[in-house]
C-alpha cells in the first residue's frame, strides 16, 4: 500500500483591486449579471463573468425553472453564451459571485461539481487553462490557475 496526496494551490486576494485589471473586469461582469438571475425558487442569485482572450467579457446568471431539475447554473449559462456568440474564442478566465436573499455570503462562491466538470471539458477542448476567480457577495477572492485545479482527477473523454 502506498499513500498518495495532492497539493491544491490558489491565490488569495483580500481586495478586488489587487487582481489584475482583466480579472477585476471579469468579476465586475459576474456581479453585473446577478441582476439577470431568474431564481424565484431558491432566491439565490449567481453571476458568472467570462474573460475571452480577445478582450471581450461575457456574463451569465442562474436560470431556474418550476421543474427544478431544469435549473441552469450561472457558470454553464455563461459558457453556453460564449460558445454561441463567440465560438472558437479561447476563454482566459471565469469569475463567479453570489447573492443570498437574507444573509451576506463573505466566503468565495465555489462552482458546483457539475459546473466544474463542464469547465474541465471546455478547458480540455481549448487546450488552455481557464482561471477561476471566486468571491461571495463580499470578502476575499480566490483565484485558481485552472478548472482542473478545482476538480482534481476529473473524469474525461480519455476514459471512453
Ligand atoms: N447555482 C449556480 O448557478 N452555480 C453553482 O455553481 C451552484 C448553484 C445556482 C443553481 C440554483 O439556481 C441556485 O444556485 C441554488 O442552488
Amino acid at each position: 500500500m502506498q499513500k498518495n496526496s495532492l497539493l491544491l494551490e490558489w491565490e488569495y486576494y483580500a481586495d478586488k483591486n489587487a487582481l489584475v485589471f482583466a480579472e477585476q473586469q471579469a468579476l465586475a461582469m459576474a456581479k453585473k449579471h446577478l441582476q439577470y438571475s431568474h431564481s424565484p425558487y431558491s432566491n439565490f442569485k449567481v453571476g458568472a463573468g467570462i474573460q475571452l482572450v480577445n478582450g471581450l467579457f461575457i456574463g451569465g446568471s442562474n436560470q431556474e425553472n418550476a421543474s427544478y431539475p431544469l435549473c441552469l447554473c450561472a457558470e454553464r449559462v455563461a459558457l453556453a453564451a460564449a460558445a454561441a456568440v463567440h465560438p472558437n474564442i479561447l476563454i482566459q478566465a471565469m469569475a463567479v459571485t453570489v447573492k443570498h436573499p437574507n444573509k451576506i455570503i463573505d466566503k468565495p462562491a465555489m462552482p458546483c461539481g457539475a459546473c466544474r466538470q463542464v469547465l474541465c471539458e471546455v478547458e480540455q477542448k481549448q487546450q488552455q487553462a481557464i482561471r477561476i476567480i471566486t468571491q461571495g457577495e463580499q470578502g476575499g477572492i480566490y483565484v485558481f490557475k485552472s478548472a482542473l485545479a478545482i476538480l482534481p482527477m476529473a473524469f474525461d473523454a480519455s476514459y471512453l
